[in-house]
């Protein structure tokens, strides 16, 4: 059977190398790493796309760290808005599928809960400049493209990148107190859940918003004592904070988010617990 070829950026990141990892004898992935194809460069991005041969094209690279966006705008636009115009203008000449991960930031966090419906208010800049590129893939006259948003992924292992679960984990493992939020609300997703997911949307593809988040929302003090729980690790650790002290002079984030999927009829996403199960049993593997 001849299989799909997908043509992505970010392949090396937390998600990416996660997807790649899982699929990669369901599809043919060819990584386009920043250092053959820098997105803010649309000269780099058409000779490397215009002789390539792809099915679909799966663009996950962006600038990702949210506190960082907030000092370094230009550079977080430049590569979430004009990289994804750059690489979105280049696969719509070829006439091919184009697929945009964003992210449940784009939702406020006032008035939850968030499905594929819901209208995109975002309050930071990450969030803004990702909420830009989802309307160059899909403006309102209508889009060629799928847009996948995703949230609070989080993974067994990756030593690049330290994600907010073995973040809490690493606190907890070297005796370091934690402050967490009571009242705000989460979306974990387990990004093996996400790898599958995009699995049938790469084999059903239809340009419209997908949500692939988990299937509970916690408060990140929960998910912080579910960790010491599923670990052992010892919760006298994991102090109390509230999200207005938290975020003093910090971006704000949003705070109930209660992220849900009125289309996901095809992969059961896990809960935290249950994805907190799955990691033991791979770590001790
Ligand atoms: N992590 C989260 O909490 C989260 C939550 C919701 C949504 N998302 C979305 O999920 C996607 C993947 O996130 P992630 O956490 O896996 O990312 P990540 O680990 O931070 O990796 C970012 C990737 O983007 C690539 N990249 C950055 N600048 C580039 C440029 N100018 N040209 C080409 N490639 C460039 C990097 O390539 P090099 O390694 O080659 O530099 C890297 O592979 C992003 O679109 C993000 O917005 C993430």
């Amino acid at each position: 059977m001849l299989m799909l070829k997908i043509a992505l950026t970010g392949a090396d990141g937390l998600v990416g190398s996660r997807i790649v990892e899982l699929l990669k004898d369901d599809f043919e992935f060819i990584p386009l790493p920043q250092k053959l194809m820098d997105i803010t460069n649309k000269e780099h991005v058409d000779n490397a796309l215009k002789n390539l041969d792809f099915n679909i094209f799966f663009h996950l690279a962006a600038f990702t760290n949210v506190p960082g966006a907030e000092t370094n705008k230009e550079l977080c636009f430049k590569i979430n808005r004009d990289g994804t115009k750059n690489v979105y203008e280049a696969v719509k000449q070829k006439q091919k599928k184009f697929i945009y991960v964003s992210t449940d930031f784009v939702f406020d966090g006032i008035s939850p809960p968030y499905n594929e419906d819901s209208l995109p208010n975002p309050i930071g800049v990450y969030a803004l400049s990702k909420y830009e590129g989802e309307k160059i893939v899909n403006p309102p006259a209508g889009g060629q493209a799928m847009i996948v948003r995703i949230a609070y992924p989080y993974r067994t292992s990756f030593e690049l990148k330290k994600d907010f679960f073995r973040t809490f984990k690493f606190y907890l493992e070297n005796n370091k107190p934690l402050s967490m939020i009571t009242d705000s609300l989460m979306t974990p997703t387990f990004i093996d859940d996400i790898a599958y997911g995009l699995k049938y949307l790469f084999n059903n593809y239809k340009p419209e918003i997908y949500h692939l988040v988990g299937s509970q929302s916690i408060s990140p003090y929960d998910a912080a004592m579910k960790v010491a729980e599923t670990f052992n690790l010892d919760k006298s650790l994991i102090g109390k904070t509230t999200y207005e002290e938290y975020i003093l002079g910090k971006a704000r984030l949003p705070q109930f988010a209660t992220i849900k999927s009125n289309k996901n009829n095809f992969w059961k996403m896990k809960t935290f617990g249950e994805g907190l199960d799955v990691i033991k049993k791979q770590i001790s593997k």
